[in-house]
């Protein structure tokens, strides 16, 4: 391995330098350029803040993943994959049903996968001290939750659907309606991030977030789809998003923040 890597001579360090060609397994599928949003994007204003001004560094994977932070059993409060019953009433909006698969590169179900989300509430507000915007906070309505995929690789949420929000990046820039999505497998080094859209969202086309993802195959797959079979009838309406981790078929992830 050592010999397919490059090394850049500095004035006062020698760093070595991850290859993406040769630092490759053969065995590993790469997704096609243009299926993860790049850290830095010249629409999306504040990636410039934000992304490595250096090659990146090769950490070989080690043993460390495993014996690092390990997540422990995670124990789960009897509401946190419903986020309408979290507090005294019910919050205000379109209750529905979230749910999916989480799969491995080969399609394999996985089981035991941490999944987290947050939101905005119905009016597009979040509950956070920085979002300062004037649409009404809901005393009802925190937006987050969590879940543990079942032998299935399946994971459920019931929440009220999110509403779209302004935000700084440009002139009348919005947000289409989005849910945040955090995975963890066993290790804490393993945190996948992105973001489940709504079908036909007027604002796919303005929001240079969703637009970073440059493949548009890609990007359908941050779309999630309606479900009538998971609808619940005189209850909520449902809505499908299966996560692939890995390969030509994964689903994009961002950065994590
Ligand atoms: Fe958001």
């Amino acid at each position: 391995m050592t010999d397919e890597l490059q090394t850049e001579s500095g004035a006062d360090q020698v760093r070595v330098i991850y290859d993406p060609i040769a630092d490759t397994p053969t065995s590993y599928l790469r997704e096609p350029a243009g299926a993860h949003p790049p850290m830095d994007y010249e629409g999306y204003k504040s990636t410039a803040l934000r992304h490595p001004k250096q090659p990146l560094i090769y950490l070989p994977q080690t043993i460390t993943e495993i014996t690092g932070p390990q997540l422990g059993p995670v124990l789960m409060g009897e509401n946190d994959n419903d986020l309408t019953v979290q507090h005294g009433g019910e919050p205000i909006g379109e209750r529905i049903v979230v749910s999916g698969r989480v799969f491995d590169t080969e399609g394999k179900p996985l089981r035991g996968t941490l999944v987290e989300i947050w939101q905005a509430n119905s009016a597009g507000r979040y509950k956070h001290r920085w979002d300062r915007w004037p649409a009404p906070l809901d005393p009802n309505f925190s937006g987050a939750g969590r879940c543990i995929t079942d032998d299935e690789g399946r994971y459920t949420f019931t929440t009220i659907k999110p509403g779209p929000y302004p935000w700084g990046n440009h002139y009348n820039a919005w947000r289409p309606a989005h849910i945040h999505f955090s995975l963890l497998g066993r290790a804490f080094t393993q945190r996948l991030v992105t973001q489940m859209y709504f079908p036909g969202d007027p604002f796919f086309a303005y929001d240079p977030i969703f637009n970073s993802v440059r493949d548009p195959k890609a990007r359908e797959r941050m779309v999630s789809s309606f479900s009538i079979h998971d609808t619940v009838p005189n209850w909520a309406h449902a809505y499908h998003f299966d996560i692939y981790l890995r390969g030509p078929g994964a689903t994009p992830f961002e950065e994590a923040h």
